[in-house]
């Protein structure tokens, strides 16, 4: 064989497309409507969606999807994977670092989301040291195991030219949102006139400005007054911080975004009392996202008072769960409008880690499970309760995470040219969850004997079959970064409105000429 003509055999090896995987019978459901068609997957796109499509090329294969809904893959946009935190270093990875225990256990973020039907997530990256290009190169690291698709957003957790140059820097790594944290005193913590600057830079970077609102000065009162009062424990967690600091602290990030003229996305909104906020102000115009997250929908503060303290510690995570009335709050908003979509903060930690905190609540690691979880607690909350319809859940669960962080079409939905990142889900299927059969590295689970009507019996990424009945079938380092583009569909049209409330113009925009003032000056 010549040399040219082996070197072509090999090209042609090399770039050999994957066998087609065809979806027979199932109903497919998208954001705006459901209806019976097949799904025809190659080269890791959508190529088409009809009814009775046949088979194009030999090989193909074929998956009976009779009976079951054929949704987009679940988009978390909210996780913390190998995050350092409070003294400690987040579980759950992206892959397993460790190579041996990634090929027998299977256990980590990826295989967890893979497993539970979600096929991507955006993560926070946190700056080193204040330095966001720091933190980029950290995070990089992190994803060279990536099993799925991932997407980043960047915490700034100071203010400074360089943080200012360095936001755009990483918006064009593919960054478009930027989280303030205003709680957390003395570590992330910004104050108000940082937050502001950022808002301000956000709108100019056409990058999206997230918070965690809660009121960070009363948070380190109120803990200091709980601790001197005798409370050691988990439940310290929850009446160290109430539900007005959040409530407080979404408002002043929402007034502050309007006076800034910027975009603003509220992060893990946990309570009542800061749904109200956001569904006043959307009630306004303003335009804010307000994102929930899975524990704040379906678990309960009573959990932080459980007489076992490993139990009761796992669930300390911030903005703190609270009691069943907000939870059924949250759930109300999810299917009236005010919240638009559900993530996880899925930030764990094992419960050596959480006994960091065994003598005083304010070291317990903050953070829950929820990346493996979230997509079947979702559906068992609000659509078997009947609060959402299936097409409403793939909104909350994909679409809009799709839409708001400027992904759409190529995620978020099931069409021609999308990405192939599909589920298979029987509805009629009953399972519960455990730590003892999760694919997370976890120990415990916040979900433990949680029983839910309805299954992700397989999860296409990419066109690749990673789950299917009960087995994981990934390959390391497969993942890949998905840039989320500036200027998004919340900054269309934002140009024709004021820049900031500061109007000078108002009432002809020029100063008022007085005469000089005359009399006695202290
Ligand atoms: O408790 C939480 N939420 N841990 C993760 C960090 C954060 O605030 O999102
Ligand atoms: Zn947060
Ligand atoms: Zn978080
Ligand atoms: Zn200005």
């Amino acid at each position: 064989m010549s040399f040219v003509a082996g070197w072509a055999l090999l090209v042609l090896a090399c770039t050999a497309a994957a066998e087609d995987l065809l979806i027979k019978g199932g109903t497919v459901v998208n954001a705006d409507r459901q209806f019976q068609a097949d799904v025809l997957i190659r080269d890791g796109l959508i190529l088409r969606v009809e009814p009775d499509l046949q088979a194009e090329r030999p090989g193909t294969r074929q998956l009976d999807a009779r009976g079951m809904l054929v949704m987009p893959g679940g988009i978390d946009p909210h996780t913390h994977l190998a995050m350092p935190f409070m003294g400690q270093v987040a579980c759950d990875d992206f892959y397993s670092q460790n190579l041996l225990l990634a090929a027998c256990l299977s256990r980590s973020g990826h295989a967890a989301a893979l497993a539970g039907g979600t096929t991507m997530h955006i993560d926070f990256v946190l700056p080193v040291a204040h330095d966001l290009l720091a933190g980029w190169a950290e995070w990089q690291r992190k994803a060279e195991a990536a099993v799925m698709d991932y997407g980043f957003h960047m915490a700034v957790t100071s203010w400074s030219k360089q943080v200012a140059a360095d936001m755009q820097v990483i918006a064009s790594r593919g960054v478009n949102s930027f989280k303030f944290f205003m709680a957390y005193k003395g570590a992330l913590m910004v104050t108000d006139e940082q937050l502001l600057a950022g808002l301000r830079r956000c709108r100019q970077l056409g990058a999206l400005a997230q918070v965690h609102a809660e009121n960070g000065d009363a948070v380190a009162e109120g803990q200091a007054r709980v601790f001197e009062a005798g409370v050691t424990g988990p439940e310290g967690h929850a009446l160290s911080r109430p539900a007005a600091l959040e409530g407080e602290a979404t408002g002043r990030a929402i007034r502050l975004a309007e006076f800034a003229g910027a975009p603003l996305y509220v992060v893990h909104v946990m309570s009542r009392d800061a749904v109200e906020e956001v569904a006043r102000a959307r009630q306004r115009g303003v335009r804010v996202i307000g994102e929930t997250v899975v524990s704040a929908i379906s678990q309960e503060e009573g959990r932080l008072w459980d007489p076992d303290w490993d139990v009761a510690a796992q669930y300390v995570m911030s903005p703190p769960i609270r009691s069943r009335e907000h939870a059924a709050a949250l759930r109300a908003a999810l299917a009236g409008g005010a919240l638009q979509l559900v993530g996880t903060d899925h930030a764990v930690f094992n419960s050596t880690q959480k006994r960091v905190g065994r003598h005083d609540f304010r070291l317990i690691p903050n953070g829950v499970n929820g990346l493996e979880e979230r997509m079947h607690v979702v559906w068992q909350e609000l659509v078997n309760s009947g609060q959402l319809s299936p097409s409403d859940f793939v909104r909350v669960t994909s679409t809009a995470a799709a839409q708001i962080f400027n992904i759409y079409p190529r995620k978020g939905v099931i069409a021609p040219g999308s990405d192939a990142d599909v589920i298979l889900f029987d509805p009629l299927l009953e399972h519960s969850i455990a730590a003892a059969t999760h694919h997370s590295a976890m120990d415990t689970n916040i979900y433990e004997g949680y029983r839910v009507q309805g299954k992700v019996v397989s999860t296409i990424s990419r066109g690749q079959l990673v789950w299917h009945n009960g087995k994981l079938n990934i390959t390391r380092g497969t993942g890949r970064f998905i840039p989320t583009p500036t200027f998004g569909p919340l900054f269309e049209g934002l140009d024709k409105r004021p820049e900031h409330l500061v109007d000078v113009a108002r009432y002809g925009g020029v100063p008022v000429q007085r005469g000089s003032i005359e009399g006695k000056v202290e």
